[in-house]
């Protein structure tokens, strides 16, 4: 088993003073089309669009990790028409992954699909897996979106897996052995972490890793986020003198 948080195997040094690992929960879409007179799904829709243009400027800002809460395991108690429609527009996301390859991001997933205990469509799991696949040796950033995840399943998953290790003599129980047995190994602790719609939760999310994070919330709904909204989360942070829990390293970020 690896020592240390990370796998190591990200490349060294951020770029620029931004926060390493941003990670969002995208609240509000219903909302923002109740707000409009407009059905639930559209500000689904909106929301979906507004993902990917927001990769882009986390990727522009020089962003090494960037996580997106895109279904929670609690969604699934939703209407199953809305579900139905959400899960579809995920795969518009992995249908986005020939521009996120030309830019030479790593396309990356945590939730129930790591464990093999996903309900999702095998057609959406198929596209995430060729998502996955094709972007596997990129560089730039870390994209990740957290699909089917509860935080709650994902510590009893790596619960599970460290006492198989343990119990085969190749781990002790500490706190970096459990952290490589997370959905995501080489995934960095959260510096910054960002809430839409004006919810101040957690909702079930990267518990572990948000344990030193700063919290922004915005009542921006999630489908008005954009790159400008991005960067006033990334400038609160800069002055904030955000810092990490005593003994936790720097995040590394990317060439
Ligand atoms: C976030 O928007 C999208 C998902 C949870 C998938 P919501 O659908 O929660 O929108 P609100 O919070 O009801 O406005
Ligand atoms: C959190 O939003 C989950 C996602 C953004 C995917 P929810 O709208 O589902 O969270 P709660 O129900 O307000 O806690
Ligand atoms: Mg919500």
């Amino acid at each position: 088993m690896h020592e240390g948080r990370g796998s190591s195997t990200e490349p060294a040094c951020g770029r620029g003073d931004v926060p390493g690992h941003v990670a969002v929960i995208m609240d509000g879409n219903g909302r923002w089309a109740e707000s409009k007179g407009l059905p639930r799904t559209e500000g689904h829709r909106q929301g979906e669009a507004t993902l990917a243009d927001v990769v882009r400027a986390a990727d522009d800002l020089g962003i090494a990790w960037f996580t997106a809460y895109g279904f929670s395991t609690e969604n699934w108690t939703r209407p199953k028409l809305e579900v139905d429609f959400i899960l579809g527009l995920h795969k518009n996301i992995f249908r986005r992954r020939l521009e996120m390859h030309r830019n030479n991001v790593r396309i990356r997933c945590i939730g129930r699909p790591v464990s093999g205990t996903s309900r999702l469509p095998k057609r959406i799991l198929r596209e995430m897996d060729e998502s996955i696949e094709l972007t596997k040796s990129n560089t730039g950033l870390n994209f990740t979106l957290a699909f089917d995840y509860g935080s709650r399943e994902e510590l009893v998953y790596a619960t599970r897996r460290l006492l198989d290790l343990h119990r085969r003599g190749r781990a002790e129980i500490v706190e970096h052995t459990f952290a490589q047995c997370l959905y995501e190994p080489a995934m960095p602790p959260v510096d910054l972490l960002v809430r839409t719609s004006g919810e101040q939760r957690l909702s079930n999310f990267l518990l572990w890793q948000s344990v030193g994070a700063p919290f922004y919330v915005t009542p921006t709904y999630w489908p008005d986020f954009d790159r400008a909204e991005l960067e006033a989360a990334v400038e609160w942070w800069r002055t904030g003198r955000h810092g990490h829990l005593p003994g936790e390293r720097e995040p590394e970020g990317r060439t």
